[in-house]
């Protein structure tokens, strides 16, 4: 091997070796309120604003910096330069869908206590969102047998609603990676599994139901509707 290559190929193996630090700094930031920090602030916050909003002792400044750095990094944060030239950090897309907007509040759906295995309560369609892929292939034939008692029929407008991921669809320009590492969450943490399109359409067929489509795609997760 050439031994341009075989640097390469040593930085490649470093960073999927040391890939976890990036989850861990992930949670650091989250723990440590930097989303929230930025986003009470209300404009980007050089280190020296960040540092004092999140209440640290002054000797972690620089270890601030070090964590910082990772995080824009892994585009978690932005570093822009603010009106006196100074450098500012800022959220990004990836690091907004994490700022916790604990007080508000949403009173749209009623909750109905029950056991899915045994009983869902009548309905005209059941929405299943990231439910099935924590169950092994016996268990989500119960449950979608439970479904299909639960609804009417297809002409009556009776459908079960599935958010999940479908291993290998086409997610365009997006990184279709997390299908990847949560079909290994789900083999080491759960029963379950995330599935390709032949695996959904076989569950369907043995739960009794007719006919399904791949509604829309969102992100790596798809709209799956199934037709008694
Ligand atoms: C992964 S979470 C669902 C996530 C949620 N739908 C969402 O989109 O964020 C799985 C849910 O299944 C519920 N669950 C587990 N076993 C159940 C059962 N036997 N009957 C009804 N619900 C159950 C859990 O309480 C939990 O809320």
């Amino acid at each position: 091997m050439e031994s341009q290559n075989i640097l390469n190929a040593q930085a490649e193996l470093w960073n999927q070796t040391f890939s976890f630090v990036k989850s861990l700094t992930l949670k650091c930031a989250i723990e440590l309120g930097i989303p929230n920090a930025i986003h009470s602030h209300g404009q980007p916050m050089t280190l020296s604003e960040l540092h004092a909003a999140l209440s640290l002792p002054t000797c972690n400044e620089t270890n601030l910096l070090r964590l910082v750095r990772m995080l824009t990094h892994s585009g978690f944060l932005v570093q822009n330069t603010g009106k006196n030239s100074e450098e500012v950090y800022d959220l990004t897309p990836i690091s907004r869908l994490v700022i916790n907007n604990s007080d508000s509040t949403s009173s749209l759906s009623s909750f109905v206590l029950g056991d899915m295995f045994n009983k869902i309560p009548r309905a005209d369609a059941v929405f299943l969102k990231w439910i099935l892929h924590d169950w092994c292939d016996e268990d989500c034939i119960k449950i979608l047998q439970r479904c299909k008692e639960a609804i009417p029929s297809k002409e009556a407008g009776g459908k079960v609603i599935i958010v999940d991921m479908v291993v290998g669809s086409d997610v365009g320009s997006i990184n279709h990676e997390p299908q990847l590492l949560f079909d290994m969450m789900m083999m080491t943490l759960t029963k379950g599994k995330e599935r390709e399109e032949n695996e959904w359409s076989n569950l369907f067929k043995k739960a009794g139901f007719n006919s399904y489509k791949i509604a829309a795609s969102l992100g790596v997760r798809s709209i799956i509707e199934v037709y008694p």
